[in-house]
């Protein structure tokens, strides 16, 4: 029995379906793929906010965050939109997602998330624009009819189990911009712009303890933080109870009202965003302090494998939500994905990376290639991903130059390389302490294996032109460690 508590919840055990998960899908579908517009010239988020947050939230990468954008006097969407809509409100796009809603078959969604080898699809269920993704008992109070008029999440996890993949659900709990008008335009805005009365935290705890009990999902995602007057440590512990093997993300820190109070003050603000400006920088971003199961670094990926479970979470693009001006340039290439997943799972990571559907609930062509090549890669591949832990060390670099990282599971060692696999790979500060059977599973060849001075060299009889193809070694225990000398133990 767990209790609200941070004590207790830590208690907690990440469950292993979702250590050997590793691959997830998010999904950002709302008003905003509609509009579906938002800056890319400037680089992903981690780019833009390298130029300071006005700019950032100026010039935001993000479509889901059209409407704040559109917010922010002077900004690229808000010129887009007085083009494109002239003065329709924003709210006024859910009629329009809702006439297009009878388009949508959350079958046709499934069937590519298992092709991709997903294992889980986590959806938005209601973003900072509000709009909530199926008809809740607790209806936005301030916006009629302001939701979809089919249940969405019910219809999706239907889909998806009978594909054999979990669901879980993000919410946007701290932010709600039906609730406020002032746009964000810093971290501190993003701290303490959220709606802070009784009456919001209610209504958020009101929606979790609903999408809990309609949906049993497998995972809680909460976004931003919580409402000052809400209860999250009561809704995390009353979810283990019903659902011990679920798990919720790092979002839930409430931002307190003395924060609130104190950044009336601009020099306390000034203090707060040059700080967080700092962490931003070194890469920081990613630590959470609420209670968790798991860090959610966003756009970035953990240096080196942690002791602790985290999902890396990413659009394929720069944006989560459907952005009408990516291009095949700003988008991952198939050869980077796989190498992303490669990357996150060697450091103990998931990887959700995210799909954008359209206003129709197309998901767009572009999204799709990549998603397939990911899945063709672990059809062959996905033996040195699924069901994998972290190895003595997470990567190496062969003499070469061409990246390797290392996984493994059971009695086997895979080592992956990030390139095509030329004759001979050497990986560098190992040996062989008894005989290994090394394997390609790109085309079966077996490798040689053997002690070099420069490292364990693996030789097949010819190159190998696949992407990233793992090598699986047997038993792991022969595959060791040198010392910094390169001495054998
Ligand atoms: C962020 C963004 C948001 C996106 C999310 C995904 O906090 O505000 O648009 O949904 O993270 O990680």
């Amino acid at each position: 029995m767990y209790l609200p508590d941070k004590k207790s919840l830590a208690a907690h055990p990440v469950p292993e379906w979702f250590h050997d998960a590793k691959l997830g899908i998010f999904i950002h579908w709302g008003l905003y793929s509609i509009p579906a517009f938002a800056v890319t010239e400037y680089g992903d988020i981690t780019r833009t906010m390298q130029r300071g947050f006005e700019f950032h939230f100026t010039n935001n990468p993000y479509a889901e965050w059209y409407l704040n954008s559109l917010r922010i006097t002077g900004s690229p969407t808000q010129a887009f939109h007085h083009a494109q809509y002239g003065d329709c409100p924003y709210m006024d796009f859910a009629q329009d997602f809702n006439t297009s809603l009878v388009h949508w078959q959350p079958q046709v969604w499934a069937s590519l998330f298992r092709r991709a080898g997903a294992r889980y699809a986590v959806l938005t269920t209601k973003h900072h624009d509000g709009f909530l993704l199926y008809p809740s008992e607790h209806p936005n109070p301030i916006q009629p009819d302001y939701h979809a008029v089919r249940d969405i999440p019910g219809e999706l996890k239907d889909a998806l189990s009978q594909q054999g993949m979990r669901f879980g659900t993000y919410y946007s709990g701290a932010l709600d911009w039906t609730f406020t008008q002032e746009a964000i335009t810093d971290v501190v805005g993003l701290l303490v712009n959220g709606p802070a009365s009784t009456a919001y935290g209610a209504y958020v705890d009101a929606h979790f303890r609903e999408l809990v009990r309609r949906y049993q999902p497998d995972v809680l995602w909460n976004d931003i933080g919580y409402p000052p007057m809400g209860h999250p440590l009561a809704v995390i512990a009353d979810y283990y109870n019903q659902n011990p093997q679920g798990v919720v993300n790092d979002r839930w820190s409430v931002s307190g009202k003395q924060m609130r109070g104190l950044v009336q003050w601009k020099p306390v603000r000034r203090l707060i965003n040059r700080m967080a400006m700092k962490m931003i920088l070194q890469g920081k971003s990613a630590a959470g302090s609420s209670h968790s199961d798991f860090r959610t670094p966003e756009y970035q990926q953990m240096a080196e494998a942690t002791p602790d479970k985290w999902e890396a979470c990413q659009g394929l693009g720069y944006s989560f939500g459907y952005n009408r001006m990516d291009t095949a340039d700003t988008y991952l290439s198939s050869e980077a994905l796989i190498h992303l997943l490669v990357e996150v799972v060697s450091k103990n990571g998931n990887l959700l990376i995210n799909v954008g559907p359209d206003g129709q609930g197309q998901i767009p062509p572009v999204q799709q290639e990549r998603l397939l090549a990911l899945g063709a890669w672990l059809e062959i591949n996905g033996e040195a991903i699924y069901g994998t832990r972290p190895w003595l060390k997470a990567e190496a670099t062969d003499p070469q130059g061409i990246p390797l990282r290392f996984t493994r599971k059971g009695d086997a060692l895979y080592a992956i390389p990030l390139e095509r696999m030329p004759r001979e790979l050497v990986l560098p500060g190992m040996c062989l302490a008894g005989p290994v059977t090394a394997v390609r599973l790109a085309d079966g060849a077996p490798l040689q294996a053997e002690n070099t001075p420069t490292g364990l060299r693996l030789s097949a009889a010819a190159a190998c032109d696949a992407t990233a193809p793992a090598i699986r070694l047997e038993p792991a225990r022969a595959v060791q460690l040198t010392d910094a000398r390169g001495a054998v133990p």
